[in-house]
């Protein structure tokens, strides 16, 4: 059982992304809790203020310390986390690796990052683990929380159906996936490969093995460096 608490400064974005679909029966299952904390509920004064001028000048506002620590210390008397995540372009980038291990933690924090960032202070006393999903910018950090759950919440025991079918997964050896076909065999001129259709297993696998050496080859050699 796993659970998820997600900071943010614009919960209204969480809202859609973890009703659905594979997540969605995640939760059902009792597998895995998400909890999306709109950081304003811990606002200073009765504008709830979250936000301020940065020190030093300069355009865009920082997300202010105090709504925040407060916020984690009223959290963190439910239980400790094991991991207390910032969201942030100038994070460790994520990937497939870095959602197996955190796939395997009990509690965890996302705090998703507006506006210019947040005070360097809550970065050096509170946060264990910063992360970028890619090399862009987005406007803040709650879509970039939702990747990072989506990610981890399907690699949850007893969340897939089958459960070896993660361990196929792109990525999962550092190897993209063979190609996949569906009914009918035949479509606009273009038949499925006849291997996949012989019902010979062995064949099948060697085939699917010789396939993801060859996609990754070709798109994506640095994965094989
Ligand atoms: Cl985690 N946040 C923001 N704002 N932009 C990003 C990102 C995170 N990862 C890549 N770009």
């Amino acid at each position: 059982m796993m659970q998820i608490d997600i900071l943010c400064a614009v919960p209204s974005l969480l809202k859609g992304p973890f009703d659905h679909s594979i997540l969605d029966r995640a939760q059902q299952r009792g597998l895995l809790t998400i909890n999306v904390i709109d950081l304003r509920e811990y606002g200073i004064g009765k504008h709830r203020q979250i936000d301020d001028y940065q020190y030093g000048g300069g355009a865009g506002m920082v997300m202010m310390c105090e709504p925040i620590f407060n916020a984690i210390a009223s959290l963190s008397e439910k239980g400790d986390y094991d991991e207390i995540i910032y969201m942030t372009p100038d994070g460790e980038q994520f990937d497939q690796k870095m959602a197996n291990q955190l796939s395997l933690k009990g509690r965890i924090l996302i705090l998703c990052g507006h506006y210019k960032g947040i005070d360097e202070r809550v970065r050096q006393q509170l946060i264990t683990k910063e992360i970028s999903i890619g090399n862009y910018v987005l406007s803040g950090g709650e879509i970039a929380a939702a990747v990072l759950v989506d990610a981890i919440g399907r690699l949850l025991p007893g969340v897939l159906n089958d459960e070896t079918s993660a361990l196929f997964d792109s990525y999962q050896d550092d190897m993209l996936a063979p190609p996949v076909y569906t009914r009918p065999a035949e479509f606009n001129g273009l038949k499925v490969p006849d291997v996949l259709t012989s019902g010979n297993e062995a064949a099948i696998e060697k085939w699917r093995d010789e396939q993801a050496q060859l996609r990754t080859k070709e798109r994506r050699p640095d994965l094989l460096d």
